[in-house]
Formats: C-alpha cells, sequence, structure tokens
C-alpha cells in the first residue's frame, strides 16, 4: 500500500471517530445494574413508550458538546432526584446512584450554569427594585448579546470580499 493510503486509513479511522468524543461506553457492570433497574420497574413494557421519551427527544436541540454538558448535569441531577425516592437498599439500585453522583460531579461546572438560570426564573420581575437595576443593564447586556454574532458577521464579509467566485 502507498503512504498515501495509509494517510488515506488513519485520517478515516480518526474522522469518523470525531463524532463519538462527547459519548462514553457505560461500563459493563452498571449496565447491568442498569438492566436489574428496567426488570424492576417494568421500564420494558409497550406502555413506557405512551408519550414518548422525556429526555432523549429533548437531545436532539442541543447538539454542540459544550451546550450538551449542560443539559446533562441537569437531567442527571433529577435522576439524583429520583433516586432519593426510591430504595437504595439493593446493590445494584446502589451501584447505578453512585455511579450517577460521579457523573453529577464531573459536571459540576456545567451544572452552576443551570441554577443561574433558574435563579434568574426566580427574579421577581414586577419588583420595581429589580426593574430599575433590569434597565441600568440593559444596554451593556444587548451590546454583550450582539457582539459575537457582529464578529463573524464581519469575518463572513472580509472572507467574501477576498473570494474571486
Ligand atoms: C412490575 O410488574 C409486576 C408484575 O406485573 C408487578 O407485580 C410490579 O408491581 C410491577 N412493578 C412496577 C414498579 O410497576
Amino acid at each position: 500500500m502507498s503512504s498515501q493510503t495509509y494517510l488515506f486509513i488513519f485520517l478515516s479511522v480518526h474522522l469518523s471517530c470525531l463524532g463519538c468524543l462527547d459519548s462514553t461506553i457505560i461500563p459493563f457492570q452498571v449496565q447491568s445494574d442498569i438492566d436489574k433497574l428496567k426488570i424492576d420497574f417494568n421500564s420494558s413494557n409497550s406502555d413506557v413508550a405512551d408519550g414518548g421519551p422525556i429526555f432523549t427527544e429533548k437531545l436532539k436541540s442541543w447538539t454542540e458538546v459544550n451546550e450538551r454538558r449542560i443539559l446533562f448535569s441537569h437531567i442527571i441531577s433529577l435522576y439524583l432526584k429520583m433516586f432519593e425516592n426510591i430504595d437504595t437498599s439493593k446493590a445494584h439500585v446502589r451501584n447505578v446512584h453512585e455511579y450517577l453522583l460521579a457523573k453529577k460531579s464531573n459536571l459540576a461546572n456545567d451544572y452552576k450554569k443551570i441554577n443561574d438560570i433558574m435563579e434568574l426564573a426566580k427574579l421577581p420581575m414586577s419588583d420595581l427594585k429589580i426593574q430599575r437595576k433590569a434597565i441600568n443593564e440593559l444596554s451593556p447586556l444587548l451590546q454583550k448579546l450582539d457582539s459575537p454574532t457582529a464578529r463573524s458577521e464581519r469575518r463572513r464579509r472580509q472572507n467574501s470580499r477576498g473570494c474571486k467566485c
């Protein structure tokens, strides 16, 4: 085989894996513990499909790795809330719970961002003091909101000027 062929194989193997960077393989033990949980909860019964999935559908519109980490941190915290209400005396339940706790601590910084959103949702926007603060912050906020777009817009214009096509 020519060196070009080797290079081609090397690139195709590596490029084909770019899409899988954000997916990890679940450890075998955890997978088998999840399977036991599915039996406990009758989660493979057909009625579970009624109304569609609650989490996996949502992931479709969150495509960037960093975005997904934020959504995952919230979803995992919901799972942990669920585990607070189920009996963790069985080993497989405890194992899955511990695995999720570890995942949650990996996503701690992303979870802080979710907390920002939840705190903002609680702001009393009919309060006059809050309204005065909000109006005071409006211009700098709008500038920050528009600036990244403005920058890529400028870059696009420069690029198209250099293009002879
Ligand atoms: C699962 O199904 C079994 C058998 O029908 C039933 O006894 C059990 O209560 C069900 N468990 C749950 C969590 O729905």
